[in-house]
């Protein structure tokens, strides 16, 4: 089935315990996705730490638009359209690097990194009363930065940053609380996969705690925690899943590691004996209760809709290419002033999400299968009713939550998204 953008009623794809297999497959739905959802919604685009000092910059796209973040003399983040004003080149085509300008290298027109015009070949022709300040690169209207995560929406109106991000932003501070120097660090580079799904598989799977036994129970084997109980909350595991609201969702394994007692479970297990320089430097910035928690507790495991995964000692973002297609990038979340972490964690990083590792590959090769498996057209329906039963509001922070292997995230997932398809759809039908 395809449709037009105005003649798709995502109220009829979209129900509480299923979805329609048509929204993984339909070109015209990712059209109005890319529009509704990457150009007018906030994505995530990157962070303040890959360009740390005057002239950095990191090639990135907001959806499919090719944008730069830069940090200029002045110490400003910017986030520039990569086009060149004059007859539209792409600038600058490094994924990243220090500049003090970025040349076009069509007919040599030439920019700073604060997207001012700096200078053309033959300036005479322009004609009289010229203003090259009429030629500066675009900005990106609307940049928000929460605990050095930038989030960019290319619409000039609508949600603010505050609203999109709502309580969600705790998640991002729960991954930089957990730095001494309360900052992360991203500049470690980004391992890329390009594979054939549909990016929504990606956010839906990420804090899916039902597949995890079956999908890696090689890994499982592997770190000898298959017969742990972990993920099987009918073994036990408290560990739980969240409806943040705004399509933000998580998957907190805290409440296990909690009832572990042991810290760093989140970290392989690590002895605190083990860390000490990170232990007092955490212990000399927060006191020591409140590192005692930070460390049992471990880094979030969660969405930020629609394209930002905190997971846990990773961070990951993705760029949709098409229906069937998307690329998705990985780093290891390092701490600002944890050494000792970070080594670690780069380690870490190579063995869950690099080529030969256990979790990337065997997620991708999940979305894959799924998206082959859609080729078939019945049944036309996926079931998400796993947990509907049993999900409930949580007294403590109001949140709708549920055991570990329920669907409720993915419900959350696809009640945001139906409230923004429907709302573009609805427009787009009355002609404004
Ligand atoms: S297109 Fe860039 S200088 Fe002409
Ligand atoms: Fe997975």
């Amino acid at each position: 089935m395809t449709a037009k953008m105005d003649t798709v009623s995502y109220e009829n794809l979209i129900h509480r315990e299923k979805v329609h297999g048509s929204l993984y497959t339909d070109p015209a739905i990712f059209q109005a996705e890319m529009e509704t959802i990457f150009h007018n919604g906030w994505v995530f685009v990157g962070h303040t730490s890959e360009v740390p000092k005057a002239g950095d910059f990191s090639r990135r796209q907001i959806g499919k638009q090719p944008v730069l973040i830069t940090r200029d003399r002045d110490n400003n983040v910017n986030l520039l359209l990569n086009r060149c004003t004059h007859r539209g080149n792409l600038l600058c085509n490094r994924t990243n690097g220090n500049a003090s300008t970025f040349t076009c290298p069509y007919h040599g027109w030439s920019f700073g990194v604060d997207g001012e015009m700096r200078g053309m070949p033959m300036l005479q022709a322009m004609g009289e009363g010229f203003d090259k300040a009429e030629l500066g690169l675009a900005h990106v209207p609307r940049v928000g930065i929460h605990r050095g995560f930038i989030f960019a929406s290319l619409a000039s109106e609508g949600e603010s940053f505050e609203e999109y991000l709502g309580d969600a932003k705790v998640l991002l501070d729960r991954s930089a609380d957990l730095s001494p120097e309360g900052e992360v660090d991203l500049s470690a580079g980004w391992l890329k996969h390009r594979f054939k799904a549909n990016w929504k598989m990606l956010p839906e799977n990420n804090t899916d705690g039902y597949h995890v036994g079956s999908t890696h129970s090689s890994m499982l084997m592997a770190t000898g925690s298959a017969n742990s109980g972990a993920f099987n909350d009918e073994m036990g595991d408290p560990s739980v899943i969240r409806d943040w609201g705004g399509g933000h969702t998580e998957l907190d394994f805290a409440p296990r590691y909690r009832m572990s007692g042991r810290p760093f479970q989140w970290f392989g297990g690590t002895r605190k004996s083990k860390l000490p320089k990170y232990m007092a430097a955490m212990e000399a910035a927060y006191g020591k209760e409140e590192t005692e928690e930070r460390v049992l507790a471990g880094p979030p495991h969660a969405i930020i809709f629609p394209n930002l995964f905190l997971a846990e000692l990773n961070i990951t973002y993705f760029y949709p290419v098409s229906t069937n297609e998307v690329i998705q990038y990985y780093t290891p979340l390092l701490l600002k002033g944890a050494p000792e972490v970070n080594k670690r964690a780069m380690r870490q990083t190579e063995g869950a999400m690099g080529p030969g590792s256990f979790l990337l590959p065997e997620d991708a090769s999940m979305a894959e299968r799924n998206q082959l498996g859609l080729e078939a057209l019945t049944p036309e329906w996926m079931d998400l009713r796993r947990g509907l039963h049993r999900e409930h509001i949580d007294e403590e922070n109001g949140l709708l939550t549920s055991s570990v292997s329920d669907e409720t995230t993915n419900r959350a997932f696809w009640s945001h998204y139906l409230t923004m398809m429907s709302k573009a759809s609805s427009r787009a039908g009355s002609g404004c």
